[in-house]
């Protein structure tokens, strides 16, 4: 049984030397290599391919010797080709439904459940939670890995869970109300929903009973941090995680810096590649984030694409290196005639302009030859057509001063655009395929 005094606080490792931190990572990445080539096939496989095998790794820069795994080899070895362990020993299996195709399904033994809600509870320490705080988790219970591995770090905090999952809004705000918890965990988007509904309802969103939010499974902002600390009066925190690599819990903003997010480096390794050439860059080098597991033994993962772009900086509140905040994913990089965009870029330019709410949507379409992006943003309160042309006007000026591209955007009423009650759908595209 977990007394008090066991109850998670900063563990040594998170103020470990730099010395310290390699040496285990190193140990780990041995066991990790040829946990993976022993006992599954696509690994054995993949590493024969290009002649390596697990003892060529003698320092850590040797990992950039062994191939990549993407999301397209998961996809290929569906449902449970990638599980190192035989079935009765998996405890827990989740999976990404994606937006194509078959979901990735990942598995966990018992003793990853172990880490992951450790990893989830230092997490959450990280963030100022506490045992004896009230957690409302909001991310969605089930296959999404955000509910259940917030709610299990959240007990092993020795937190007073509060099961909410995603969705029926009113009943959520209600239960923040009558429960009074200190915590919530939810993606931005929907923390932005429940502030509408509190409004709506005629509940100051400033004065709930929350200290602290714990953000993450979409990529938001520093304008959206602002936005939202002033909104709620709260602390707002990045939890980044995705379900190849554990789910969420993998790195996590502390609550003293809120600076970027500190990776849990002593079960996760993580390099930063040319999202073109695969070529490993140095830290503080924008480009795709990659993780091989250390610890994990139902579902390793060695060198996964994880589409993320961001860039590696040494450690500030812990010694452990820290990730910038996402940019966006590969997938969702916009190309406009010639310039790269993200829909984060859009969120920061919108936040700046007092008369449009942090709610927009980016549509690309190809109605000629060329194509076009339109931002379609909802109006912060009541506003008269001018209003809102006169706010169009002045995003369009700023994305074209800062991005250097045209675009269109359209200002729509308050609650006109569809409210997601997880992940937030930013980017539609409507140009034709093929
Ligand atoms: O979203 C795990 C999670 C749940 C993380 C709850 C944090 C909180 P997946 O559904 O597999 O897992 O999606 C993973 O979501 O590759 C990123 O593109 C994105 N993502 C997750 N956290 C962040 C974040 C969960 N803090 C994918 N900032 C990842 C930006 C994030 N993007």
């Amino acid at each position: 049984m977990t007394t008090v005094q066991d109850r998670p606080t900063i563990g040594a490792i998170e103020h470990a030397s730099r010395d310290e931190i390699s040496a285990l990572q190193l140990d780990r990445l041995r066991w990790s290599l040829q946990h993976a080539y022993d006992n599954v096939p696509h690994y054995r496989a993949s590493f024969d391919a290009v002649g390596v095998h697990p003892s060529d790794l003698r320092d850590l820069a040797d990992l950039a010797k062994f191939p990549f795994t993407a999301k397209a080899d998961l996809r290929a070895n569906y449902p449970y080709g990638m599980f190192a362990v035989p079935h009765e020993k998996i405890s827990r299996i989740h999976a990404s439904s994606g937006t194509t195709g078959r979901p990735t399904v990942v598995g966990y033994t018992t003793r990853d459940l172990d880490h992951w809600a450790d990893l989830v509870a230092r997490s959450l320490y990280a963030a100022g939670v506490r045992a004896g705080d009230k957690v409302h988790v909001a991310y969605g219970y089930g296959l999404f890995t955000g509910g259940l591995g917030a709610h299990y770090g959240a007990e092993r905090l020795g937190a007073t869970v509060i099961p909410m999952s995603g969705g029926m809004t009113d009943r959520q705000v209600q239960l923040i109300e009558d429960f009074r918890p200190d915590a919530i965990m939810v993606t931005p988007s929907y923390m932005l929903t429940l502030v509408d509904a509190m409004v709506a309802k005629g509940i100051d969103p400033a004065a709930t009973s929350l200290r602290t939010g714990v953000f993450g499974a979409e990529p938001w902002t520093e304008q959206m941090r602002v936005e939202i600390e002033q909104q709620l009066a709260i602390d707002a925190v990045d939890i980044y995680g995705l379900s190849e690599v554990m789910g969420p819990g993998v790195a996590m903003e502390c609550i003293e810096t809120k600076d970027g997010l500190h990776i849990w480096e002593d079960h996760f390794y993580p390099e930063i590649v040319d999202p073109v050439t695969g070529d490993v860059l140095p830290d503080g080098e924008e480009g795709e984030l990659v993780f091989t597991s250390l610890t994990k033994e139902a579902f390793p993962i060695v060198r996964y694409r994880t589409r993320d772009l961001t860039r590696l900086l040494p450690g500030t509140a812990r010694t452990m290196r820290r990730m910038q905040k996402i940019t966006g994913r590969t997938d969702d990089m916009i190309i406009l005639r010639g310039v790269n965009l993200f829909p984060t870029q859009i969120e920061e330019l919108i936040l700046t302009i007092p008369a449009l709410a942090p709610q927009f949507q980016c549509v690309l379409a190809r109605p000629g030859r060329m194509d076009t992006l339109t931002v379609r943003v909802e109006a912060r309160g009541e506003a008269t057509n001018e209003d809102h042309a006169a706010a169009a006007a002045s995003l369009q000026k700023l994305v074209k001063n800062r991005i250097g591209v045209t675009i269109a955007v359209e200002v729509l009423e308050p609650t006109s655009l569809e409210r997601s009650i997880g992940k937030a759908r930013r980017l539609i595209d409507n140009r034709p395929t093929g």
